[in-house]
């Protein structure tokens, strides 16, 4: 059975008598409409900790004006059936308004990881998702937090608010899940038409295209990034929205390949917006 907590009080007395007990907690936000990608991190989880903890909230914060926040799936009930069926002991899932005062007066904001990439296109996303992550923090204080490399600039923001915020958590970072033919899960696929399901695997095709080039020495960030621009417009009808070369964890531009980067992607679609990355490795 997975008890549903909806009220932060309620969270905090939980957490207090766990912390009694000695148990080792962990935590997993999402914002719901579970898939076996965050069942992934879950599993991560319960094998890491005494007690798991998944957070389902949809975060006003984190979305901008144009974007989809109306529209993001909401399946509770769903999502809690999933969660008991796999074991996991509770889900906090609290209202807007129990997670925010309104009007909001303290936020947190991300500097300059914030300003490329997801964050460059997504004015304040970053800075919603810090805050509403801190705040998780708060309420559940767990000794560890599992994010996915799906959001690679997420996840690095994150370990440096740790870091900066100065929790005392561990955080970690836990691969892709993708789907059989490569497209990474992820709970806006549902809003794909048939066609688009179809196409929305030149997403990950690409950066093997990529990966391909690296491995057999290519290291300009120009070459790579054209293969992959050409290869998306040859295999979807999706509107290219990103392709990046970033060096990871820093999130600094570079031009040439040095050490380790990853490469970002985001295609649009009639109704969703996919994101995919690899990260390539430099030996030498
Ligand atoms: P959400 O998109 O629901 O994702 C929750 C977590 O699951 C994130 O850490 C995300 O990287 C991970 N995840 C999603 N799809 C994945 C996949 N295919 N493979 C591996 N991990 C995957 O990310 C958020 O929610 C929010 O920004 C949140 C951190 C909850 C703050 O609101």
């Amino acid at each position: 059975m997975t008890i549903k907590v909806t009220t932060i009080q309620e969270m905090q007395a939980i957490v207090k008598s766990l912390k009694k007990e000695l148990k080792s907690i962990g935590l997993v936000p999402t914002m719901g409409a579970l898939h076996d990608g965050h069942m992934t991190l879950m599993k991560r989880a319960q094998s890491e900790n005494d007690v798991v903890i998944a957070s389902v909230f949809v975060n006003p914060l984190q979305f901008g004006p144009n974007e989809d926040y109306d529209d993001y799936p909401r399946q509770i009930d769903q999502d809690q059936a999933f969660l008991a069926d796999n074991g996991i002991d509770y889900v906090f899932a609290p209202s807007p308004e129990e997670m925010y005062s309104n009007p909001l007066q303290i936020q947190l904001t991300v500097g300059a990881m914030a300003q490329v990439l997801e964050g460059a296109k997504r004015p304040g996303h970053f800075d919603g998702v810090v805050t509403v992550v801190n705040k998780l923090f708060n309420i559940v204080q767990p000794d560890k937090a599992y994010f996915g490399k799906k959001d690679a600039q997420q996840l690095a923001i994150i370990e440096q608010m740790v870091i900066e915020m100065n929790h005392p958590i561990e955080i970690v970072g836990i691969d892709i899940v993708r789907e059989a033919d490569g497209l990474a899960k992820s709970s806006r696929n549902i809003y794909l038409t048939e066609n688009e399901r179809r196409e929305a695997v030149a997403l990950s095709q690409s950066l093997q295209v990529a990966k391909t080039l690296f491995d057999k020495g290519e290291r300009n960030v120009e070459v790579i990034e054209n293969a992959i621009k050409t290869f998306l417009t040859q295999h979807t009808a999706g509107i290219i929205d990103e392709v990046a070369i970033y060096s990871y964890p820093q999130l600094k531009q570079v031009e040439v390949i040095k050490s380790q980067v990853f490469i970002s992607l985001a295609v649009k679609y009639s109704k969703a917006r996919l994101i995919d990355n690899i990260i390539l490795k430099d030996e030498q």
